[in-house]
């Protein structure tokens, strides 16, 4: 293969008898006569192999290899040093060239063999970023696929929750998209917002458990039937319990949202969901009675939002509710059944709320 290669040198003598030894090698000699030609040389021509002269008016050696490394991290540079000048040539190494051979150049095998060794080292530096970026692509696209599947899994397990009282699954994916809103709106990251968009979907999965006698009775529930409905919400929390995990003895004493970079972050917060969204902010919600802050703030969103979905939304055993019916009942909550700050971001960002519910109609 005919390779490009720079020669940069101030002596044109030694420029032409270099020029003449690359070409009986067959490759194509490029000739600057300093520094500065070197780089424009560099740009105009991206050489395959560079060997360059250390003491140059205009731009010397030094600076030439040092600014030349910056964009051409992988290029071979080879320092010409006169004799006896050890100390210039690992001067110029520590600048970033990889070899230096001794002017004069007279011996053509030598020349040879340092292009032969310095291309091979090029080679293997190219090899190993190549290998190294395309392990990194089939990194980024496995997770990419492991992220989709599991947000697939993890849609589709709260449609099947919500299956028999909402077909179409749209009220899992306003309340994820509601969620979303109103953590950004009370400050949580964007990553943790986003973590709720997918983890709120899941906060019914609990009632996969309730016999359908129960869940889809039309009339009211007598207390025994209400305290198995409640139940829920601990059902939930293991459904969601990787079974490897040793779950908590009392699960109303870890009432804390995951942190957002521990790992299976989703699962975890999907979790603390399904335990907590029946909590009230006044202390008597279920299953643990936490008051207030105590909950955690994901948990408080999920309450506000799934409530007023649910009041908007025609259920097997209601009507829906009109639209300021349903804002109403939000209001006479607050302080109560939700979280004051929760309900103030709700209708800080009704335009957004309503864009959710149009575009996800059942
Ligand atoms: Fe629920
Ligand atoms: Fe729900």
């Amino acid at each position: 293969m005919s390779l490009n290669v720079l020669i940069i040198d101030d002596e044109e003598f030694l420029r032409r008898s270099l020029a003449d030894f690359i070409e009986d090698l067959d490759h194509r000699p490029h000739l600057a006569a300093n520094g500065q030609e070197g780089l424009r040389a560099l740009a105009a021509i991206h050489p395959d192999f560079v060997f360059v002269d250390l003491n140059m008016p205009v731009m010397d050696g030094y600076e030439f290899i040092a600014r030349a490394r910056e964009t051409a991290p992988e290029l071979p540079i080879v320092v010409l040093s006169g004799v006896g000048l050890v100390e210039d040539a690992m001067r110029a190494v520590r600048a970033g060239a990889w070899d230096f051979i001794p002017k004069p150049v007279t011996d053509f095998a030598v020349l040879e063999h340092t292009l032969t060794k310095n291309l091979e080292r090029a080679r293997l530096l190219r090899e190993n970023r190549e290998h190294r970026e395309h392990l990194e692509e089939m990194v980024r696209i496995r997770t990419a696929e492991l992220e989709r599947t599991r947000l697939e899994v993890v849609h589709t397990l709260g449609k099947a929750a919500e299956y028999r009282d909402n077909e179409t699954g749209n009220h899992v994916i306003r309340v994820g998209n509601t969620a979303a809103v109103l953590a950004a709106a009370v400050g949580l990251s964007e990553r943790r917002c986003e973590l709720l968009r997918n983890a709120a979907p899941m906060h019914d999965v609990g009632k996969i458990g309730i016999p359908d006698s129960i869940l889809l009775k039309p009339g009211r529930l007598t207390p025994e039937e209400w305290e198995i409905m409640k139940t829920h919400t601990r059902i939930g929390y293991e459904i969601l319990t990787p079974s490897d995990a040793q779950g908590p003895d009392d699960l109303c004493g870890l009432a804390q949202a995951p942190a957002s970079d521990a790992p299976n972050a989703l699962l975890a917060l999907a979790r603390t969901i399904a335990l907590y969204h029946h909590e009230r902010w006044d202390g008597t919600g279920y299953p643990c009675g936490l008051v207030g802050e105590a909950i955690p703030v994901e948990a408080r969103i999920v309450t506000v939002v799934d409530v007023y979905d649910a009041l908007g939304s025609e259920r097997t055993y209601k009507e829906a509710f009109d639209e300021d019916t349903c804002r109403r009942i939000l209001r006479e909550g607050t302080g109560t059944h939700f979280d004051p700050r929760v309900i103030e971001a709700f209708f800080a960002n009704i335009d957004a709320v309503m864009a959710i519910r149009r575009n996800w109609r059942d």
